[in-house]
């Protein structure tokens, strides 16, 4: 592709060369114009070519530009025509247009100059996010990890001794009835916390999705969904690996967490629908309910943290996101991720 880098990047010569092609291009149209109009008005195709000019190969070849495209309009458009004598009058005028040509130039080329900046610390932005995803991402699975092993060994070990403990107290007499019932409590209790620490450490990063993947993790998601909140909840795959990039599994995953947490705080929903497949090498993830809906564009102005990190999800991945929501017929929140690049040659187009 040729990108404006690219351009800037031709040899000196070329870039200059172009440069005279755009005044030569401009002189042309003019001509042309000045055929179906009367003395049709001359400069402002020049000026284009300038700012071309000026905004592909810098300050230095718009001047250059300017001074061609002043000597052309002299040449061609001024009586008495093809002929440049020198005259007071003709410098005057060339000089003007130059000036004029040279402002145009030094305006264009700082404007670029800040756009570049501006899309420089943009994609620097978005690499520093990046990787503070992945990092955080990272930490998650540790604390998960922690959580789960130290933190459950623990309950489970206090679980077994409680056990023991209820084993002797009945050989205790009198007395045993209470002890033994109080250590019946004691055990549901740490049963209960186990299911807590299962559960956090579950949230923080689930296991699912790094032993088996995704559309697993989904699945496994939807079924957690629909026993906590009794909202029904169908999952269709369209394929068991999608194939995204490495970093996008985590990302789809906290969309859709986040898609169903909503659903269940705010939608007062009776049915969800969570479809994921792969089209035309994209994986589309569509999650869909039948809640009582709400305004998307007031939530534009009001900043919710939920969506936007959603959104800001999907930009890390290159992909977007898509919300529509209405009273009659619910919101549905649907997520467009590009597949791996050697996916979409290999089994890109299949759904
Ligand atoms: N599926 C949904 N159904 C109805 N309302 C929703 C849904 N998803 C989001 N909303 C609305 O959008 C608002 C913003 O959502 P979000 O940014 O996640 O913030 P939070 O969930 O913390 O309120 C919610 O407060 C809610 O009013
Ligand atoms: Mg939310």
């Amino acid at each position: 592709m040729l990108t404006t880098e690219r351009l800037a990047r031709l040899p000196f010569l070329v870039r200059y060369a172009i440069s005279i092609a755009l005044v030569g291009l401009a002189t042309v149209v003019t001509s042309g114009l000045w055929l179906l109009v009367e003395r049709a008005v001359t400069s402002p195709l020049y000026l284009a070519a300038i700012s071309l000019a000026a905004y592909y190969f810098g300050m230095r070849a718009g001047v250059f530009a300017s001074v061609v495209a002043g000597l052309a309009i002299d040449l061609f458009f001024v009586e008495p025509y093809y002929d440049f004598s020198g005259s007071r009058d003709e410098v005057v005028r060339l000089f003007l247009f130059v000036v004029e040509g040279s402002f145009l130039s030094l305006l264009i080329d700082r404007i670029k100059l800040a756009a570049d900046e501006l899309r420089n610390s943009r994609e620097e932005l978005l690499q520093l996010t990046q990787y503070q995803q992945t990092l955080r991402e990272a930490e998650q699975k540790r604390i998960a990890l922690e959580i789960h092993d130290e933190l459950g060994q623990a309950l489970t070990g206090l679980k077994l001794d409680i056990h023991l403990l209820k084993r002797q107290a009945e050989t205790v007499r009198p007395g045993a009835e209470t002890i033994s019932s109080g250590l019946e409590g004691l055990s549901s209790r740490v049963d209960s916390t186990i299911g807590t620490v299962r559960r956090i450490a579950s949230e923080l990063r689930p296991s699912v999705l790094d032993d088996f993947g995704l559309v697993a993790a989904l699945e496994w998601q939807a079924s957690q969904f629909r026993s906590n909140t009794g909202i029904k909840c169908k999952f269709r795959a369209g394929a068991d690996d999608l194939g995204l990039e490495k970093d996008a599994d985590s990302g789809v995953f906290r969309i859709a967490q986040e898609a169903l947490t909503n659903i269940a705080r705010h939608a007062k929903a009776s049915k969800v629908e969570i479809d994921i497949y792969r089209t035309n090498g994209f994986a589309i993830l569509r999650i869909a309910d039948d809640g009582q809906g709400f305004d998307t564009s007031a939530l534009a102005k009001k900043r919710s943290l939920g969506l936007l990190g959603m959104r800001e999800r999907a930009r890390l991945m290159n992909g977007d996101l898509k919300i529509e929501s209405d009273g009659e017929l619910g919101t549905v929140v649907e997520l467009t991720v590009p597949l791996a690049t050697g996916d979409q040659i290999n089994r890109g187009g299949e759904a």
